[in-house]
């Protein structure tokens, strides 16, 4: 067969390939195709129907921006007992959150709208009956529910990082770190008494674990949409320091 009309076959596979797998479709919501478990970029969805590149076995450092499954999802599920009631063998409300395949076979990711994932929808209830995780577990933070928020808008991979290779986050506590980043970058337009940009003072301990617990530190050093980018009309902060913000407000801002 002559090289192009074999090309023509091909593609011509793909596209059937491609319609059968819409087709199959039509009635689900969207999932994305098998993961990369070395995720390599940033984006959100591989449409690629079938993706032959070897498998790339170099750690992939992590991005500040970027939430990652293993380090920064599947901690909180953990965290806030998830698996406690929701497993294949206890089944409630026939959804799973003990592992990444079972998360996305449980229906709870709406990738085209993510605030409408039921996963996104159950931890922002208002009801306090219907609320997860319910009581007696801890309620999860406001800032744990936006990492949740943001892993679904960039995709909700499988993904995971290595961040030892680029960053030291040992020691990672108020006084030792955070205090004198933040002296460095923020307290010239952030403390009270002279006039706080936005009213928020980052010179204390109490007054930065607000913003942290409201998931406002985070997202504006990591300049994600929704919030205003900070340190304002600079450079952003170094990966690792916002990394190492990340971490921090991630283990629950020690002081
Ligand atoms: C103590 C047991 C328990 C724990 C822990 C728990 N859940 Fe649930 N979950 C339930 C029950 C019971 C329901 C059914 C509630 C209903 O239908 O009102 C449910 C329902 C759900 C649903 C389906 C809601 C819908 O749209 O129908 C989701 C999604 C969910 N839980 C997510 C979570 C997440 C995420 C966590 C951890 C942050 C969690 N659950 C922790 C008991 C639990
Ligand atoms: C040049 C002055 C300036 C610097 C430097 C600065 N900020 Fe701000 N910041 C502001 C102003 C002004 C606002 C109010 C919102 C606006 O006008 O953009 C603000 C708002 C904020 C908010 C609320 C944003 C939101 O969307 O909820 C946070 C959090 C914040 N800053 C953190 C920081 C951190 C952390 C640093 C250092 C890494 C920093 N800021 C450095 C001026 C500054």
């Amino acid at each position: 067969m002559p090289r192009f009309s074999r090309f023509i076959l091909v593609l011509g596979s793909l596209a059937a390939l491609h319609l059968l797998s819409l087709n199959g479709c039509v009635h689900e919501p969207f999932f994305p195709e098998p993961l990369d478990p070395n995720p390599t970029d940033t984006i959100p969805t591989d449409t690629t129907p079938v993706d032959t590149t070897p498998v790339d076995t170099t750690p992939v450092v992590c991005a500040p921006d970027t939430l990652y499954f293993l380090q920064d999802i599947f901690p909180l599920m953990e965290k806030h007992h998830c698996a406690a009631c929701h497993t294949p063998e206890k089944n409630v409300a026939g959804v799973s959150f003990n592992s990444y395949e079972n998360i996305l076979n449980s229906n709870v990711i709406d990738l085209e709208n993510p605030e409408q994932s039921r996963m996104y929808e159950s931890i922002i209830e208002d009801d306090p009956d219907k609320v997860m995780p319910p009581d007696p577990y801890d309620p999860m933070q406001p800032y744990e529910i936006d990492m949740i928020r943001l892993w679904i808008v960039q995709g909700a991979r499988n993904n995971s990082c290595d961040q030892s290779i680029a960053c030291d986050t040992t020691d990672l506590t108020y006084t030792s770190r955070i205090k004198p980043l933040l002296e460095a970058n923020c307290t010239g337009c952030h403390t009270a008494g002279n006039n706080p940009g936005g009213g928020i003072d980052l010179s204390t301990y109490a007054s930065v674990a607000v913003v942290a617990r409201s998931g406002q530190l985070y997202g504006s050093v990591a300049r994600h949409e929704g919030y205003e980018p900070m340190p304002k009309g600079l450079d952003p902060l170094s990966d690792c320091d916002i990394y190492r913000i990340k971490a921090w407000v991630s283990q629950d801002y020690p002081e």
